[in-house]
């Protein structure tokens, strides 16, 4: 067996094993999933047809992406001991903690849902269509808002917005949530991905593993970096203070948040088209603050650092603009990502083998055991 002592820090650039769901090309900025480019589908499809598609491995015909959208709008409804736990926890939890959470309870209610093998997309289904109405279960709560009934007739991305907002969002706002669904979907071995497929490989459910992705999700390097945003954008307040801003974040060696990429050594594409929607949601809503801000943001960051926008720079602002409270940014993502991780963790299941690298010791051997009462 050969012996490598060669550590890859962060398991940079280390192939750790083959998938045919989503491909990036970080030289040339295109991201591919399933043979699909992502600006078709930003540009045609919808997030229920790219569910679909990460799960299949194959676009759905007309009468097969129906009965999804149906069962996705019927499989909405909470089971009711579920609803009492996460009416029990905190009001001041972060809704990501609650998710998590509450990911987690879901197999204790609906085990069936759970099997570690193929058939486990009944699962993936479940918690795709339940996860917006537990983010808006919470969020309506800790408001002091009643409870509301899931509406089965709406699509995914204009479901998201009812359940957390309780209306219904106009043809461009839905439009808009639906293309960042897609963008946000997946994207390879990403952390929480890798942090599922670990956890599927050990041949756990489904339901474990997208806990266990969720909590890796949280992070502000990774999906929440998006809520952070946001508070770098409030921090600068107006386009003039920009520089001064970055210059001292710089300075202080801090991330600027939505900036820079493991993969992507060009502009991340999912940010070009969120760039654009943003920009149109902001002109609609005749706001475009967040747009200008954005903008200034990124032509300062990369002249001070030569850092490219990721997926996570635009996204809050089409959040923000929809009137979405900013700690929500991060659910989202995993209200849309979700469908990424369970097409993950299948083919995990159909093409198993446990996920158990190495680490190389740099510690002590052969130290003495000195029994307590003689340790000085
Ligand atoms: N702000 C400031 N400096 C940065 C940033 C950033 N956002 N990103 C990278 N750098 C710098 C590092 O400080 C380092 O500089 P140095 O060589 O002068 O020390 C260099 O670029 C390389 O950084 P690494 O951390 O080694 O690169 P890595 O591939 O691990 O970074 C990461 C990827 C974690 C995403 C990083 O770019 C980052 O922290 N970005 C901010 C958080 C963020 O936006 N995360 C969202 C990622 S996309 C997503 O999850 C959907």
């Amino acid at each position: 067996m050969p012996e490598s002592s060669e550590v890859q820090r962060g398991l940079q650039d280390v192939v750790a094993l083959e998938s045919r769901i989503c491909f990036i090309d970080g030289k040339q900025g295109r991201l591919i999933y399933q043979g699909y480019d992502i600006r078709d589908l930003a540009a045609y499809s919808t997030f229920e047809e790219v569910a679909f598609l990460l799960w299949n491995g194959r676009l759905p015909r007309a009468t097969e992406l129906t009965d999804l959208t149906h069962r996705l709008g019927a499989r909405r409804e909470l089971p009711a001991a579920l609803g009492d736990e996460i009416d029990r926890l905190p009001a001041d939890a972060h809704p990501m903690d609650v998710l998590r959470s509450a990911v987690s309870s879901f197999a204790t209610v609906e085990p069936a849902e759970t099997k570690p093998d193929a058939s486990a997309i009944a699962g993936a289904e479940r918690l795709t269509a339940a996860i917006p109405t537990i983010l808006g279960r919470f969020h309506r709560r800790r408001r002091g808002m009643p409870v509301l009934k899931p509406r089965p007739e709406m699509s995914a991305a204009a479901y998201l917005v009812y359940a957390l907002l309780d209306r219904q969002p106009t043809d461009l706002e839905t439009r808009a949530v639906d293309v960042a669904l897609i963008l946000h979907a997946d994207h390879e071995l990403n952390a929480s991905t890798f942090s599922a497929r670990v956890t599927a490989s050990t041949l756990s459910d489904l339901y474990s593993a997208v806990t266990s992705a969720v909590g890796t999700l949280k992070g502000p390097l990774h999906g929440g970096a998006n809520e952070r945003v946001n508070a770098l954008l409030n921090e600068i307040g107006t386009p003039e203070r920009t520089t001064e801003v970055v210059r001292a974040k710089l300075a202080r060696k801090e991330r600027l948040m939505g900036f820079g990429h493991r993969v992507y050594k060009v502009e991340d594409p999912r940010a070009t088209i969120l760039r654009e929607w943003s920009r149109r949601l902001g002109e609609a809503k005749g706001d475009l603050h967040y747009y200008v801000l954005l903008r200034e943001l990124e032509k300062v960051v990369f002249q001070e650092k030569g850092l490219y926008p990721n997926l996570d720079l635009y996204s809050g602002s089409v959040y923000a603009l929809l009137g979405i409270p900013t700690d929500l940014f991060t659910p989202i993502f995993a209200a849309s990502r979700v469908s990424g991780w369970s097409a993950h963790v299948l083919e995990e299941y159909q093409d198993l083998r446990l996920i158990r690298p190495t680490a190389k010791y740099i510690g002590a051997v052969d130290l003495k055991y000195v029994p307590i009462a003689q340790r000085s």
